[in-house]
C-alpha cells in the first residue's frame, strides 16, 4: 500500500497555500512514479458506500465469484499491455485477472478495508492502488481503458454524483481509448413494491442475507446485508445505491462527451435486447473528437 495516497479535504480559500503545497508535493510524487489522488469529495453517498464496503471486505470474495471473462473481453477490445483504470477496485476480483493478462492496472477505491484485502492478494504489487473518491478523481493522466465493472456507478446516491463520476471517467480516458461500464437493466426493480430478500452462501464461513428495497421516485435502492459468519453473532450493514437505465447512462455519457459504440448483455458480447433474463448491461463508449 506504499503507493496509495490518503485523500485530504481542502475546504476553503484560507487553505489555498496548503493546497498549493499539496499540489507541489503531488507533482513531485508523480515525478517519482507514485500515485496521487485529489481531495476527497466525502459526500454522504461516498461515506455510506465506504462504511458498507469496509464491513463486507473480509467476506466479499466468499460471496461473489470471480469474473475472469472481463479480462478476456478486454483482450479483444484493446492492445496488449494496455493501461487500465478500474473504478471501485474492491478486493481485486477483476483487477488481478487483468494483470494476469498483462494489463497495467490502477484501481481506485474508497474503502481502506477493501484495499487491505487487495494488498494481501497482490503481494507483488501488480495493481497500483489509489485510495480516493471517484466522484472527484483527477490523476492528471489518461488510460487506454477506463473500466467501471459490477455496477460501481450505481454506488452513487444521486444523479449529481453519477454525473461527476462520468466526468471523472471522461477525463481519465485517452483520446483513442475506451470506457467500459457494467450496469443492469433496473426495470424489474423499478416496479418492485416489497423488499426482495436473497440468501448468498459465503463459502464454508456461513451465509449472507440481503434485503433490497426500492424508492422508485429517486431511483434509490436500500440494501441491507446481514452476515452470519464463523458461528459468530450476526452483523448488519446497509448502503444506498442509485440505479439507472441504459438510456440514462447514454445521456450521462453524452454530458461528459462520450459516445456509445457497443452494448451487450454479457462479457461474451451477447446482444443486448432488454429481454435477457440476467438483465446485465455492458456498455462501451469512446470519447467524442
Ligand atoms: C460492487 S463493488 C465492485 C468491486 C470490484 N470492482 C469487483 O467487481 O469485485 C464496488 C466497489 O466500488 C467502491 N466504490 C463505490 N463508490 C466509490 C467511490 N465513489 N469512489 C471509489 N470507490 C468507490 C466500493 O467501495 C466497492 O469496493
Amino acid at each position: 500500500m506504499s503507493e496509495t495516497t490518503t485523500a485530504e479535504t481542502v475546504a476553503d480559500g484560507a487553505a489555498a497555500d496548503e493546497a498549493a503545497a499539496d499540489e507541489a508535493a503531488a507533482d513531485e510524487a508523480a515525478a517519482d512514479g507514485a500515485v496521487t489522488a485529489p481531495a476527497d469529495a466525502s459526500g454522504l453517498g461516498t461515506a455510506i458506500t465506504t462504511a458498507y464496503s469496509d464491513a463486507l471486505a473480509d467476506v466479499y470474495d466468499d460471496i461473489y465469484p470471480g469474473t475472469p471473462e472481463i479480462a478476456e473481453y478486454l483482450v479483444t477490445l484493446t492492445k496488449p499491455g494496455a493501461s487500465v483504470l478500474e473504478l471501485g477496485v474492491g478486493t481485486g476480483r477483476v483487477a488481478l485477472p487483468l494483470a494476469d493478462h498483462g494489463f497495467r492496472v490502477h484501481g481506485v477505491e474508497t474503502s481502506e478495508a477493501m484495499l487491505a484485502r487487495l494488498a494481501e492478494k497482490d503481494p507483488e504489487g501488480r495493481i497500483t492502488p489509489v485510495l480516493g473518491d471517484l466522484v472527484r478523481l483527477d490523476l492528471e493522466r489518461t488510460f487506454d481503458v477506463v473500466l467501471a465493472p459490477f455496477n460501481v456507478l450505481c454506488c452513487a446516491m444521486t444523479v449529481d454524483e453519477q454525473i461527476a463520476m462520468m466526468h471523472a471517467i471522461a477525463r481519465h480516458t485517452a483520446a483513442d481509448g475506451h470506457v467500459v461500464i457494467e450496469t443492469f437493466d433496473p426495470s424489474d426493480h423499478h416496479v418492485q413494491r416489497k423488499a426482495d430478500v436473497t440468501t448468498r452462501p459465503a463459502g464454508t464461513r456461513g451465509v449472507v442475507i440481503e434485503s433490497l428495497e426500492v424508492l422508485p421516485a429517486s431511483q434509490n435502492m436500500l440494501l441491507n446485508s446481514t452476515l452470519f459468519l464463523d458461528g459468530a453473532a450476526p452483523k448488519s450493514s446497509s448502503t444506498v445505491m442509485r440505479y439507472l437505465w441504459p438510456s440514462e447512462l447514454d445521456l450521462l455519457a453524452a454530458i461528459a462527451r462520450l459516445e456509445l459504440v457497443a452494448r451487450y448483455s454479457g462479457w461474451q458480447e451477447q446482444p443486448f435486447d432488454g429481454g435477457d433474463g440476467r438483465k446485465m448491461c455492458v456498455s462501451v463508449f469512446r470519447p467524442l473528437a
